[in-house]
């Protein structure tokens, strides 16, 4: 038996599985669904097929060729763009996507002639900019937008949403809340809308919900990191009873000696065009593994051994060994953020292993 190649990505399904339940019946307590994100495993059809077993019947992702991906694998969940649509994707976004994101009107007329051509009604959430400055639409001109959107026959407004603690880091408060609730409110009394979709956030929104009494017209979040890695995204704290082990990075080991750890000879940029310093720790025991700055976010790596990262290069990744033992050929395994999780899963360089562990140790509340 040849063991599975590496640099692999592992990914523990029935973690995925018990942290995609919990968190569909923690947000169902307050009456809040949830879209399950799939742009953090690279529209993964294993991944979501997880996730729609658990409870999740929306499925959203940022990239249309992972809703794609989904569609063709039948998953049997709604496909919702995370993103606004880019002109060039107005056709494939209404063949795939039931439902986008959408803040512009251009897009939003070009949705509508697409979907009549192709006989269909395109449903749209439009997106508030509630001070994030990611996307959105000022509060100050939603009216209007939606007076200039509701002639069009081939998109209808199902819902409305704001983004938090992406760009700007401003934090999904009780506040924020509150006044997307409002405006979902007045909305409605004005153009006699029902919004099926009033969506608040995504995995920063878990603080506020647990501590809010009232969550108002928000029916509805969209959860990525929470499932994946067990967090909530403003100070990235744990979450109780989440497992935040669900995937491994495991790289092999390509060269292992005693090498200075000072650099000799005159030196220049590096890789990444950086003039590098080091410390000068005497002779070291060094390791190279072979994942690299192309296959992975370094930064979001974490050894699961007592063991440090140098740096890395775009094939290299540079370790002190310290006093692990690290022989050619041997794997070392490392926890990942979610910049690390984003370009693990998307890089082809990078095998998927999919398994479901046997035995789980459930986590301790507290
Ligand atoms: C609009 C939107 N909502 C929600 C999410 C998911 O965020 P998280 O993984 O923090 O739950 C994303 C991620 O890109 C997003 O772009």
């Amino acid at each position: 038996l040849t063991s599975p190649s590496t640099p692999r990505i592992e990914i523990d399904l029935s973690k995925v599985a018990h942290n995609a339940e919990k968190m569909v019946r923690l947000y169902g307590s307050k009456g809040i669904h949830i879209m399950g994100v799939t742009k953090g495993v690279a529209g993964s059809a294993e991944v979501a097929d997880i996730l729609v077993k658990n409870g999740i019947t929306t499925l959203a992702d940022t990239k249309l060729k992972n809703l794609k991906t989904l569609k063709t694998a039948g998953a049997k969940a709604e496909l919702v763009l995370l993103r606004t649509p880019a002109l060039g994707d107005v056709e494939e976004t209404v063949e795939i996507a039931d439902i986008s994101m959408n803040t512009e009107l251009t897009v939003i007329e070009a949705l509508s002639r697409e979907a009549l051509l192709q006989g269909k009604v395109h449903r749209i959430i439009l997106m508030i900019e509630m001070g994030d400055l990611r996307e959105g639409v000022m509060p100050a001109d939603l009216e209007n937008f939606i007076e200039k959107v509701l002639p069009l026959k081939g998109v209808k407004i199902t819902g409305i949403g704001a983004n938090f603690a992406c760009f700007g880091g401003v934090k999904p408060s009780d506040v924020k809340m509150r006044e997307l609730s409002a405006i979902a409110e007045k909305a409605e009394s004005m153009f006699s809308l029902s919004l099926a979709y009033v969506t608040g956030g995504n995995s920063g929104n878990y603080h506020w919900f647990k501590e809010t009494k009232n969550t108002g017209r928000i029916n509805n979040l969209r959860v990525g990191e929470s499932i994946y890695l067990g967090c909530e995204t403003l100070d990235r704290e744990e979450i109780p009873g989440l497992y935040t082990d669900a995937f491994t990075l495991v790289a092999e080991v390509i060269e292992s000696k005693v090498k200075p750890s000072l650099p000799f000879g005159e030196t220049a940029q590096n890789a990444a065009g950086e003039y590098p310093s080091f410390a000068d720790q005497g002779m070291m025991r060094r390791a190279i593994l072979a994942v690299g700055s192309q296959d992975v976010v370094v930064s979001g790596l974490k050894p699961k051994e007592n063991i440090e990262i140098l740096g890395s290069s775009s094939d290299h990744l540079i370790i002190n060994a310290k006093d692990t033992d690290l022989p050619v050929g041997k794997e070392v395994a490392f926890h990942v953020n979610y910049s690390a999780l984003l370009s693990l899963m998307a890089s082809a360089y990078v095998s998927k292993k999919y398994y479901f562990s046997n035995f789980i140790q459930l986590p301790q509340p507290g």
